[in-house]
């Protein structure tokens, strides 16, 4: 099992590909924290998943959240050796429609969290030799797509957050890695409307939607000392919709 005795955090654990990556960590041998604002679905999922998981109430954009967070990982399971920074929000919108309620609550939560996350980890991390960051962008983050333009934003944002803290962080022998995932048959997707559905299979190369566990399986790897020689790297995985 390439993931044995190792601590995950993974944010927006709770459904879609979080849920997908939390059980793929457990399956893999880890012990793994899933945390959410979704309390409920999280709680559920971590009862099915036994003594290898707990549910941890988590607002990404909230400093303190990230505090209490990474304390009970430490006190639960000893340290904290993977952060999955996975939540993430989404709504279509025209430049001309884009409010700035609706940028900043995208700011929030794809890109603060996502840099919380891994000042709070690595902080974690340093104390026990090392780890691993994954970080999810999108397409959204490697070219460019209409009325997508706040959410893009973000997406471009978590890439070079991602090999800034790669490059801070490796000399504490944490790795950071940007994964981007094209259309994903999760419930994100499924909140978006139809055409959105629709161009993600068709213009794809490979034309169809990607599974949350296709993604699982990436972030596994990259998660995993597999991966021990990768650090800054963005992949792709989108059945060719980038290229
Ligand atoms: N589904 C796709 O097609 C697709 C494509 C590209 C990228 N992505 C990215 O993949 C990631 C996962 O998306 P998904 O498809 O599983 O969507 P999803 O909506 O099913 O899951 C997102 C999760 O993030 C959680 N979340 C939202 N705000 C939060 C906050 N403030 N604090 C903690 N958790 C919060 C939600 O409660 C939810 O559980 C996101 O970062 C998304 O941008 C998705």
């Amino acid at each position: 099992m390439k993931l044995q005795n190792k601590v995950v955090l993974v944010t927006g654990a709770a459904r879609g590909q979080g849920a997908a990556e939390a059980r793929r960590f457990v399956a893999e041998g880890a012990k793994v924290v899933l945390a959410d604002v979704l309390d409920e679905e999280g709680q559920r999922l971590a009862a099915q998943l036994e003594d290898q998981a707990i549910y941890q109430h988590l607002d990404v954009t909230s400093d303190p959240s990230w505090v209490a967070a990474i304390e009970r990982t430490e006190r639960v399971f000893g340290r904290c050796d993977v952060l999955v920074n996975n939540a993430g929000i989404y709504w279509p919108a025209a430049i001309a429609g884009t409010t700035v309620e609706l940028a900043e609550a995208m700011f929030r939560v794809n890109q603060l969290g996502t840099l919380l996350g891994m000042k709070h980890a690595a902080a974690s991390m340093k104390k026990t030799g090392g780890g691993a960051i994954v970080n999810i962008s999108s397409t959204a983050g490697l070219r460019g797509f209409a009325n997508a333009i706040a959410y893009s934003g973000t997406k471009w944002a978590v890439r070079g957050m991602t090999k800034v803290a790669a490059a801070e962080l490796a000399p504490h022998g944490i790795r950071v890695n940007s994964v981007h995932p094209g259309c994903i048959a999760a419930d994100m997707l499924k909140q978006n409307n139809e055409e959105v559905h629709r161009m993600g299979a068709e213009r794809a190369p490979l034309e169809r939607h990607g599974t949350p566990d296709e993604v699982a399986t990436l972030v596994a790897f990259l998660a995993s000392d597999e991966s021990a020689f990768i650090t800054g790297a963005e992949v792709a995985i989108d059945g060719g919709w980038a290229v």
